[in-house]
């Protein structure tokens, strides 16, 4: 199969935009040091992995500025500027790294226009594709309240040409609402995963509204997936359980965008081609009891 549309997933076009991308992405967080924070152990061996997926047809990479902070997207510029005309990069704002590598918010009007310029600097572009502005929330997920001071000063940005699109990460659904009433959403991106499954309701909701749900730690981040139901029908489909965890994912909902992350190449292959598995009704209704019966993320 060597239409990368149909390899990689399908394409999908954000809402209101003239962004369409392949159903698989990637996330380039892993692209960091150790805890998300100074650079990675191999800088060449980052470089290699972002042009492979570039190579493999992949166009859309997830990234922060606060990720090394500065370093995933000087990386990013490093391998891939200038920009394939078909790439969408993604990025966010709402946080800060400082030297002792804890998060921060960063949400203040000063803060969020500060963290869109060192994104346009960094990345070496004249104005963000998306950018989705992320809640910190509390240690479980999103947390309930206002989000209009930090929307409208993205939807400024965005009136200025600085940003093009915005989308929404670590959200709840009143959030998504409220946003909305501000400026367009064009995608929202929360923790997701086969074993955690908090937002079902809120990824049907996008889907009749033609929003994408980008899933984050689709394998189960920082400690990915382990369930013997994944091992077991990973082994009878002849697949590993990550591609059977991101393969779960793309039949989920026509509306949900992949953006693995990973920092081995061996990785990156088999997370691509996990476009190319398909899940029978039975093997669905298998990996469907992985929630209820409390898969381990560690
Ligand atoms: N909005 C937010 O708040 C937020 C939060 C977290 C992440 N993100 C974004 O979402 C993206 C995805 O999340 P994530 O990278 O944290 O977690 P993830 O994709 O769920 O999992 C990454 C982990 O899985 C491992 N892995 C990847 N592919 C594998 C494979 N085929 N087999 C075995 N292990 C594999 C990686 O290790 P190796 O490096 O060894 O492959 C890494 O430890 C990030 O890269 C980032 O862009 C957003």
């Amino acid at each position: 199969m060597s239409n990368p549309d149909a390899r990689l997933g399908g394409p999908f076009t954000f809402p209101g935009t003239s962004f369409t991308v392949h159903r698989i992405g990637y996330g380039a967080m892993q692209l960091a040091g150790p805890g998300v924070f100074g650079p990675p152990k191999d800088q060449d061996a980052a470089v290699g992995i972002l042009r492979e997926a570039i190579a493999s047809g992949v166009n859309h990479i997830d990234t922060s500025d606060y990720y090394g902070p500065h370093i995933t997207n000087q990386v990013i510029r490093k391998a891939l500027h200038p920009y394939p005309e078909n790439l969408v990069i993604v990025t966010k704002l709402g946080a800060r790294r400082p030297p002792d590598g804890s998060w921060l918010p960063a949400i203040s009007p000063g803060e969020l226009t500060a963290g869109v310029h060192d994104n346009l600097r960094n990345l070496g572009i004249d104005a963000l594709d998306i950018v989705n502005y992320r809640t910190m929330g509390s240690i479980h997920g999103p947390a309930e309240g206002s989000i209009t001071e930090q929307v409208t000063v993205l939807a400024d940005l965005k009136q200025k040409g600085l940003i093009r699109h915005i989308g929404l990460s670590n959200v709840t659904a009143a959030q998504v609402a409220e946003a909305q009433a501000i400026t367009d959403i064009v995608c929202v991106q929360n923790n997701y995963n086969l074993a955690f499954r908090g937002d079902d309701t809120l990824i049907d909701a996008l889907a009749r509204q033609g929003i994408p749900y980008v899933p984050f730690f689709p394998l189960g981040g920082f400690t990915p997936l382990q369930s013997s139901t994944l091992s077991s029908v990973a082994g009878r489909l002849g697949a590993t359980a990550m591609q059977v965890a991101l393969a779960w994912l793309l039949h989920r909902s026509p509306n949900i965008l992949l953006i693995p992350g990973t920092s081995s190449l061996t990785h990156l292959r088999e997370n691509l081609a996990s476009g190319q598995l398909t899940l029978s009704s039975q093997v669905l209704a298998e990996l469907d009891g992985i929630a209820g019966a409390g898969a381990a993320t560690h």
